[in-house]
């Protein structure tokens, strides 16, 4: 007996176009390619706001005052330190691991010693977030350095956020128009309402289980190619171009093998992401200050070609890539760093799952085999 057309579901593959739920996190609006973080554009927060103060605006819903902030910075950076029993951990990674891997394995650790990771009150989420936040640079750039046979470096209280980062990885900070660019790219990639990794912590929180378990599984989700992995994915296609003169050549070999080009199309943004103007004005500058202009050459091109002939528009990840390999990182660092500021973003929307808490559970359509009973192991083919 096959089912009327009319009882058929409706499908939405990828959940395309599904709503579902409320946030006051974030506001994505395609119509003017414009995104807000608790109604303030985020290219206004980039130009006048630090990280941390986009950090606080996240989880607090309105900008700090002086006081707030020096307070929340001070929470932060008091915060940086490992344990020396991650550290072992880390040691033990194997030496070719990715660095999302690493940063997983890390953050997951970092529940089983956390004091609070079974307390999932708003107080005990909010103060394992900002544990979080605090060590998750510690621990992806001790990994990397460990990984590349260097020792780890301690986290500097003295530093801002931006700052340490740098700190941690080089060992030194660099010029202010580095960390500025830096920042932005921070505050950027912060939030972006129900993407796949977001909407992968909100289901993790719905369930009742504790936040170092939904961010254990949103960087799980991010690490993919199609989501926080294309930053990596782009500057590993730009680096294989090798030359401007090759872009436009290059560009046609991917049409012509129906082949994706990492970087470009949103599953929001049709016309445009509303990031790429910002982050693109920043990876401009850190073209000029390296004095390396090649990046940003072949980036002008592809995104011209692309627009011509398929009408696709670059996201966020497209500029970033470039922007983050003229600061100095190796591309295996390209995504861990999208973690360091996205747990931000999937913070606030597990504190706002929890607040109005539903499971999560939709329903599927089963196509499999009709109901039949279990035939004897002699009369299997
Ligand atoms: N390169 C080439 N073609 C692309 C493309 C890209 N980066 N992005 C979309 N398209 C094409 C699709 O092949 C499809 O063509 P078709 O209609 O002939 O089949 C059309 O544009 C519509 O794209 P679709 O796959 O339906 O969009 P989506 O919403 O499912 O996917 C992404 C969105 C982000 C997954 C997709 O654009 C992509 O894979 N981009 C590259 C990875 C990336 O940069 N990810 C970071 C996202 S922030």
């Amino acid at each position: 007996m096959t089912d009327a057309p009319a009882s058929e579901p409706d499908i939405r593959k990828g959940l395309v176009g599904v709503v579902a739920d409320v946030t006051a996190v974030s506001k994505v609006m395609p119509e003017t390619n414009s995104l807000t973080y608790r109604g303030y554009a985020v290219q206004d927060l980039a130009e006048e706001c630090s990280f941390e103060e986009v950090a606080y605006l996240l989880w607090n819903g309105e900008l700090p005052n002086a006081a707030q902030l020096s307070a929340f910075r001070r929470e932060e950076a008091s915060q940086r330190s490992i344990t020396p029993a991650l550290l072992e951990v880390i040691r033990r990674f194997p030496r070719d691991a990715h660095p999302m891997d690493a940063i997983r394995t890390a953050v997951s650790f970092m529940g089983m010693e956390d004091p609070e990771v079974a307390d999932v009150s708003e107080p005990a989420t909010r103060r394992k977030a900002m544990r979080l936040l605090a060590k998750i640079p510690t621990a992806i750039a001790a990994a990397h350095r460990i990984g590349k046979g260097m020792e780890p470096i301690a986290p500097d209280a003295s530093l801002a956020f931006g700052e340490n980062f740098f700190h941690l990885v080089f060992g030194k900070v660099p010029q202010p128009e580095v960390v500025k660019a830096f920042d932005v790219s921070l505050i950027l990639y912060a939030e972006h309402s129900f993407n796949a990794s977001t909407f992968t912590a909100r289901t993790v929180a719905s369930t009742g289980a504790d936040l170092h378990g939904a961010i254990t599984a949103g960087i799980a989700a991010l690490k993919g190619p199609l989501h926080g992995g294309a930053n990596e994915a782009v500057m590993h296609m730009l680096t294989e171009i090798g030359d401007p003169s090759r872009a436009v050549e290059w560009l046609q070999s991917r049409f012509d093998h129906k082949a994706l080009v990492m970087g470009f199309g949103h599953r929001v943004y049709k016309n445009g992401d509303s990031r790429v103007p910002t982050m693109t004005k920043y990876a401009e500058k850190m073209a000029e200050v390296v004095g390396d202009r090649r990046w940003m050459e072949m980036s002008r091109l592809l995104a011209a070609e692309m627009r011509a002939k398929k009408r696709i528009e670059p996201n966020l990840d497209f500029p970033a890539g470039p922007a983050y390999h003229l600061m100095g990182f190796d591309i295996p660092l390209f995504t861990p760093i999208f973690v360091a500021s996205r747990i931000t973003g999937w913070a606030a929307h597990v504190i706002e799952q929890a607040a109005d808490n539903r499971l999560i559970r939709p329903l599927s359509h089963y196509v499999g085999e009709a109901q039949r009973p279990v035939p004897p192991m002699s009369a299997r083919g």
